[in-house]
């Protein structure tokens, strides 16, 4: 995983929760980085689920929540650093169903090691799409917390669903209405 999840992940905990919580998280956590992220650094994905369980934790908020407010405010570090990727698209379900085929295409030559999910497009039209996500991360719900940004990025609004097909949430159907 990016070391850039990580900087802007323990920023925001700071944000929210103060440097005590911060130090908290790292300190009860067995990190092979021992908390020391570089934005261009790479880490296990490990790191960032022990700092995610232990933040659950102390705030009581659970993972999903945790991981789409962070991915909320993930997609203003996306709009700072790639204003001209998303300048490509001029309508939320022409982007989300570009992630697979362009967008995490380009992520994925600027950061060759990056660890991505994968989408596949089962349905599409002007204002339905019906997407699987697969990753052996269960991120979905970062994933998610972008859709809702990307939505309003182009002042729309969405219905977005979803339907875990495993259990565990490696894979997971997003079934998504532009209002
Ligand atoms: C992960 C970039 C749009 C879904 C990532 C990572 C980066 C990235 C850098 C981390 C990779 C790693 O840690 O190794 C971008 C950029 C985007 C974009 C630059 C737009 C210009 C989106 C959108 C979605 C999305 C719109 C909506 C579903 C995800 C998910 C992950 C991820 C779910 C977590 C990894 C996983 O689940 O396995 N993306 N992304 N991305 N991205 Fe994107």
């Amino acid at each position: 995983m990016k070391g850039i999840v990580f900087t802007e992940f323990l920023e925001l905990v700071e944000d929210k929760f103060g440097l005590e919580m911060v130090d908290n998280i790292i300190s009860s956590s067995d990190l092979e980085s021992g908390g020391a992220y570089t934005a261009v650094g790479t880490y296990s994905f490990s790191e960032m689920l022990q700092l995610l369980q232990h933040l659950s934790a102390n705030t009581g908020i659970s993972i999903d929540d945790l991981l789409l407010v962070y991915a909320e405010h993930f997609f203003g570090v996306i709009e700072e650093s790639y204003p001209g990727l998303l300048a490509t698209y001029k309508d939320p379900i022409e982007m989300i169903s570009s992630i697979e085929n362009h967008i995490h295409v380009e992520v994925r030559k600027i950061y060759p090691d990056a660890e991505l999910p994968t989408f596949v497009v089962e349905s599409k039209s002007e204002n339905d799409l019906t997407v699987i996500y697969k990753s052996s991360r269960a991120m979905h719900h970062f994933g998610l917390g972008l859709m809702n940004k990307t939505f309003e990025h182009f002042n729309a609004t969405a219905k977005i669903e979803l339907e875990k097909i495993k259990e565990d949430g490696t894979e997971v159907r997003f079934v998504i209405h532009k209002n």
